[in-house]
């Protein structure tokens, strides 16, 4: 039987509508989250259009500022919720030029010149990536800062060390907390690096094979803050993807951190240890089960950070065979990537929240301690005395029974070196941390102020 075909009018040809449907209805729900770079990068370009050296001119400096101005309405407009892209527009792009066409007439059919959809979603991907590593960027530093606080406040508050899961050696909780913590600055140098890969502009590289008009790609790059424009044009087409690997490969590295510590935070709470309580009301409870205080927000966490995981992993196999200049599939890889970078933000304001919240058990935390803890430390005191330490290994290993439970605080204090339970320095950190704020916020401010003088009006506000 044939299937009834009816066909869709858009701007750019009749589509058959199942087809529409296939190729562009998820895509359109996503691009709803691209509208406001989509607007930005239009904006730079139609600047840089009204100052391209062309006689005659191809629109005057009057009317890249009327374009401007529209574009700040419908940037207005999707704050509200009010700019709704449809399946006929096929995607933002060109819903925003049937907007501006709509509002200016011969004007917005302009609009288009020397770009193509394909530099078009490349420049709105960075501009939303630039904004949202910023941000991934202050949380995890602010995420940091509350760990080192938790250290500060427990620098010398007694806690099993475990290896194996099984009681090692005296630690402390500053340790533990401010290991989480040096993580996530960590983590950060990745974070960054994926912030310089991307902070390089692809618009003008159009379908990737340049145009034949005298645009200037240096001054659209510069309108939009980025650092500098990507160079060669097939490649800026090329690294769409590229791009959101490494940056989703950087929020993996976080979300391995966060798992980390939602599952330390998991064991820890138990009733058996209860080391750690979360406040009541970050807890959920059962509803057959009167008694239950279930940590259902960690386990998210933990479990969120295999989603992150296999985002990286959709999109690195989207890139493997991919051929050069510009093919639909990487389409594909803007659901993983918009959704990577939201799920790593909600987990880390989120475990911040838990962080802040958490109660230290002192008591128990102690209780934790029996003798066999400090089995190392015994030999390691003999070693220190001048038994080779094998033979001192063998010596408190040949009689663990008579070890004595020693005071845990002693056994903190006597590691003072570099690092240590007792060497945390853990102002080092609180620097490190520090700077990755300032930074960040000095980043932001420029962008920002970019995107002000772009569009005349103060950004973010509008
Ligand atoms: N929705 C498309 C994407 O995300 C936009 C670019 C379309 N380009 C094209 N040549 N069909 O890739």
């Amino acid at each position: 039987m044939k299937t009834p075909s009816t066909s869709r009018k858009t701007t750019v040809g009749e589509v058959d509508s199942a087809i529409l449907e296939f190729t562009a209805g998820d895509d359109v729900r996503w691009d709803q989250r691209l509208v406001e770079a989509d607007c930005i990068g239009s904006a730079a370009h139609a600047v840089m259009l009204s100052r391209m050296p062309l006689r005659p001119p191809l629109f005057q400096p009057a009317d890249a500022r009327r374009i401007v101005r529209q574009l700040v309405i419908l940037l207005r407009k999707a704050r509200q919720g009010r700019f709704i892209i449809t399946l006929e527009d096929q995607d933002v792009h060109l819903a925003v030029e049937r907007a501006l066409t709509r509002a200016l007439g011969p004007l917005g059919k302009k609009i288009h010149t020397a770009r193509s959809r394909n530099d078009q979603v490349a420049v709105d991907l960075r501009l939303y990536a630039k904004d949202q590593l910023l941000g991934v960027s202050l949380e995890a530093a602010a995420l940091a800062e509350a760990l080192l606080r938790l250290a500060v406040r427990h620098e010398r508050t007694p806690m099993v060390g475990r290896t194996h899961m099984q009681p090692a050696m005296p630690s402390s909780v500053g340790l533990w907390a401010s290991a989480h913590a040096e993580s996530l600055l960590d983590d950060m140098l990745a974070v960054d690096h994926a912030y310089r890969l991307n902070d390089q502009c692809p618009l003008g590289s159009a379908a990737g094979y340049g145009v034949p008009l005298p645009i200037d790609r240096a001054l659209v790059s510069d309108l939009l803050g980025f650092e500098r424009p990507c160079h060669n044009v097939l490649y800026a087409g090329n690294a769409r993807g590229k791009v959101e690997s490494v940056v989703l490969g950087a929020l993996v590295q976080l979300m391995l951190t966060l798992s980390r510590l939602a599952q330390d935070l998991i064991l820890f709470t138990m009733p058996e240890f209860n080391y750690f309580a979360l406040p009541p009301a970050f807890c959920t409870g059962s509803s057959i089960m009167p008694q239950k205080k279930n940590p259902d927000v960690l386990e998210l966490v933990r479990a969120r950070a295999s989603r992150v995981a296999a985002h990286y992993f959709a999109v690195v196999d989207l890139l493997k065979g991919a051929p050069s200049g510009y093919n639909r599939d990487l389409q594909e890889a803007k659901a993983p990537f918009l959704e990577g970078l939201a799920t790593t933000r909600s987990c880390l304001a989120v475990t911040k929240r838990v962080v802040d919240g958490l109660q230290v058990n002192p008591g128990a935390l102690r209780d934790g301690f029996t003798a066999d803890v400090f089995a190392a430390d015994r030999a390691l005191e003999l070693a220190g005395q001048g038994v080779p330490f094998r033979d001192a290994y063998h010596r408190v290993k040949a009689d663990l029974a008579a070890l004595e439970r020693l005071n845990p605080d002693q056994a903190l204090r006597a590691k003072k070196h570099l690092g240590g339970p007792g060497g945390l320095r853990l102002a080092m950190l609180k620097g490190r941390a520090r700077r990755v704020l300032q930074e960040t916020r000095r980043k932001r401010r420029k962008y920002y102020a970019a995107l002000s003088r772009l569009l005349g009006v103060s950004y973010p506000d509008l």
